[in-house]
C-alpha cells in the first residue's frame, strides 16, 4: 500500500515503454516441432503476439534479428550453485552462476537442494530458497535431494509438493556413506514420487563397487586423478542405470490400497517415472535406452528420461592431454569423462534420435585451491566441472555445426524436453503467445572462443578452454528484460524468481489428471503457472 505522506510515483506510460515493450523483427523462430519467419511482440515480460506484420504501439524497442534465431532461452535442468560438497563450497553461486548462465544463452536453471543423511528436506528446501532469491539473475527451480529414507522423509516429500512447488527428487546409487541409498530406499522413494506424481531422479553408478575399486586402487598405489576414472567404469555406470530402470518398473500402485489385491485396477500403469541425470557413458545410455524401447512396446509409450551433459558431449578423458595433475583434476566428476573419444559423438547421436531428452551442464565448479585438496588421494578432490556457460555453444557447435541434429532438435534438448518433463511447459521452453518471454536471438555467424580468461563463471578453469563456437547469443531476454545486448551481459540481481513446478507432468504420466494442489509458498506463482495453462494451447 503506498504512504498517504509518500506516495508512489507512477512512471508514465510513455516512458515505460522502452523497457516493457520489445519487438523482435525479422527473425526466424525455432521451437522443438517448427522453424519459421515471425516477429515477436513482448510487453511486460510475456510474448503478446506472434506474426508478421504486428500493428504495435508507439515507443517499442524494436531489435533487428535479420539472418538470426529466435529461440526459447535454455533451461538447465542441472546446476549445483553454492554446494557444500566434500569439503568444498562450488564457488560459482547463484548471482554468479545465473549471470553466467545467461551470458550463454540459458534463462532459467534448476538446482539440486541436497540435505546431508538425516538433515529435515523442508529445512534445506527453505536453506536453497534463502542462499538464491537475493542472487538470481533469472528464474530458477530445484529438485530436492533424498538421502536417507524414514516416514518423516516421505510426509516431507509431499509438503514439498504439495506447498512448496517441488515436483522432483534426486536419489544418489553412488557416493556411500554420504549421499548414497540403498535399493529398498530408492524403491521406496521411487513409490512416494509416483503416489505424489512426482519425478525420481537418479545418479547412477554402482556406490559399493566404487567403493571397493577405491579400496584396491589406493592400496596398489595410484592416487592420482586417473584413479578416478578407474574406479568407476563404463559397467559400474550401466549396472545402476539397469538396476534404476528395473527397480522404477517394479513399482505398482492400487487405487484402492484397502482392498489391496494382486489385480491391477483399471487406469493404474504399472511403474513408477525414472529420469537418469548425467548418462556419461556409451554403455549406459545403451541400457537406458533398452529399457525406453521395452516399455514403448510394452505400453505404448515411456516414462524413462536421459540426460546428458555438455561435458560429456564438448570433451572426453585424454590421458594425453591430462598430464599435469590439476589439469586432470579439474576434469574429475562423477560418473567420470570416459576416455573412449567416441563417446561425445555417440551421446549426441543419442540426442538426436530421442533415446536421450535432455543436456544439462551439472554446474559445481571448485577452484584450483580446492581441487588440491585431492593431493595425494584422488577421493578427496571434489567432483565437478563448469558448463552453465557454455552448455548451449558446446551442444550448438557439436551438433548443430556439425550436422548431428537441427535447430529444432536443439531446442528440444537444450529446453523444450526440461520444460515439459517438469511441467512448466508452456510458460518455459517455447516461443508462444502467452509464454514467459525468456528468448535468445541467436546469431549462428557469430564466433567466440571458449576460455576462462573470458568466462563470467567465477571459477578459474574451463573445461572447454580453446573450442571454437560458431553460434553466439547476441540479445537474451530473461522475463522480457535485455540481459545480453548486442553481446553485451547486463544482468540484474535479484532480478529471477522462483518457479514452482507442479507435480503429474503430462508429458511424463501421459494426461493422468493435475491434482488440486494447496498452496502456501509460491501461491501466486503456481495460480499463475494454472492460468496460464488454461489460457495457452500448445503449438500444434
Ligand atoms: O561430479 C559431480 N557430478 N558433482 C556434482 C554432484 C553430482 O553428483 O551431481
Ligand atoms: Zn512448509
Ligand atoms: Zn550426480
Ligand atoms: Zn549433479
Amino acid at each position: 500500500m503506498a504512504n498517504q505522506s509518500n506516495p508512489v510515483k507512477k512512471v508514465p506510460i510513455h516512458l515505460q515503454s522502452s523497457q516493457n515493450r520489445i519487438l523482435i523483427k525479422n527473425g526466424k523462430i525455432v521451437n522443438a516441432d517448427k522453424m519459421y519467419d515471425s516477429d515477436v511482440y513482448i510487453e511486460d515480460g510475456i510474448i503478446k503476439m506472434v506474426g508478421c506484420n504486428l500493428i504495435i504501439p508507439g515507443g517499442t524497442r524494436v531489435i533487428d534479428a535479420s539472418s538470426m534465431l529466435v529461440m526459447p532461452g535454455g533451461i538447465d535442468p542441472h546446476t549445483h550453485l553454492e554446494l557444500e560438497f566434500m569439503g568444498a563450497v562450488s564457488v560459482d553461486d547463484f548471482y554468479q552462476g545465473t549471470k553466467a548462465a545467461i551470458a550463454g544463452g540459458t534463462t532459467m536453471i534448476i538446482d539440486f537442494v541436497l540435505p546431508s543423511k538425516g538433515e529435515s528436506l523442508l529445512d534445506a528446501y527453505h536453506k536453497w530458497r534463502t542462499r538464491a532469491t537475493n542472487k538470481v539473475c533469472c528464474d530458477y527451480a530445484l529438485h530436492i535431494g533424498v538421502t536417507s529414507w524414514s516416514d518423516e522423509v516421505k510426509r516431507e516429500m509431499e509438503e514439498l509438493c504439495k506447498l512448496h512447488g517441488i515436483n522432483s527428487f534426486k536419489m544418489f546409487m553412488a557416493y556411500k556413506g554420504v549421499f548414497m541409498v540403498t535399493d529398498s530406499e530408492l524403491y521406496n522413494s521411487f513409490e512416494a514420487c509416483k503416489e505424489l506424481g512426482a519425478i525420481p531422479m537418479v545418479h547412477a553408478e554402482n556406490g559399493d563397487i566404487v567403493f571397493e575399486n577405491t579400496k584396491r586402487l589406493l592400496k596398489s598405489g595410484i592416487n592420482g586423478p586417473d584413479g578416478h576414472a578407474l574406479s568407476r567404469p563404463e559397467e559400474v555406470e550401466a549396472e545402476a542405470v539397469n538396476r534404476a530402470c528395473t527397480l522404477s518398473n517394479q513399482v505398482q500402485l492400487y487405487s484402492d490400497k484397502n482392498n489391496f489385491s494382486m489385480s491391477r485396477c483399471p487406469g493404474d500403469q504399472v511403474g513408477s517415472p525414472l529420469y537418469v541425470v548425467h548418462v556419461m557413458s556409451k554403455t549406459a545410455a545403451e541400457v537406458l535406452a533398452k529399457h525406453r524401447v521395452e516399455q514403448i512396446k510394452q505400453n505404448g509409450n515411456t516414462k524413462i528420461f536421459g540426460e546428458t551433459l555438455a561435458a560429456a558431449v564438448g570433451t572426453h578423458w585424454d590421458e594425453n592431454k591430462l598430464t599435469c595433475w590439476h589439469d586432470a583434476a579439474a576434469h574429475v566428476l562423477s560418473p567420470p569423462l570416459r576416455a573412449d573419444p567416441d563417446t561425445p559423438n555417440f551421446l549426441l547421436n543419442m540426442l538426436a534420435s530421442d533415446k536421450l531428452q535432455t543436456t544439462g551442464s551439472d554446474n559445481a565448479t571448485f577452484n584450483k585451491e580446492q581441487k588440491s585438496l585431492g593431493k595425494g588421494d584422488f577421493t578427496k578432490i571434489p567432483n565437478g566441472v563448469n558448463g552453465v556457460e557454455d552448455r548451449m555453444s558446446v551442444i550448438w557447435e557439436k551438433g548443430v555445426v556439425s550436422g548431428i541434429f537441427d535447430p529444432c532438435r536443439f531446442v528440444a534438448i537444450t529446453s523444450t524436453n526440461a520444460a515439459k518433463i517438469f511441467n512448466i511447459y508452456p510458460r518455459k521452453g517455447c516461443i508462444d503467445v502467452g509464454s514467459d518471454a525468456d528468448i535468445v536471438v541467436w546469431n549462428p555467424k557469430g564466433k567466440r572462443i571458449i576460455s576462462a580468461k573470458t568466462h563470467h563463471q567465477a571459477v578459474d578453469y574451463n573445461i572447454f578452454e580453446g573450442m571454437e563456437c560458431n553460434g553466439i547469443p547476441e540479445y537474451v531476454l530473461v522475463g522480457g528484460r535485455v540481459c545480453v545486448d548486442e553481446g553485451q551481459l547486463k544482468v540484474v540481481q535479484g532480478h529471477g524468481k522462483y518457479v514452482p513446478t507442479p507435480t503429474h507432468s503430462e508429458f511424463v504420466y501421459n494426461n493422468e489428471k493435475v491434482s488440486e494442489i494447496e498452496v502456501i509458498d509460491g501461491s501466486k506463482d503456481i495460480k499463475e503457472l494454472k492460468e496460464l495453462k488454461l489460457q495457452i494451447s500448445p503449438p500444434s
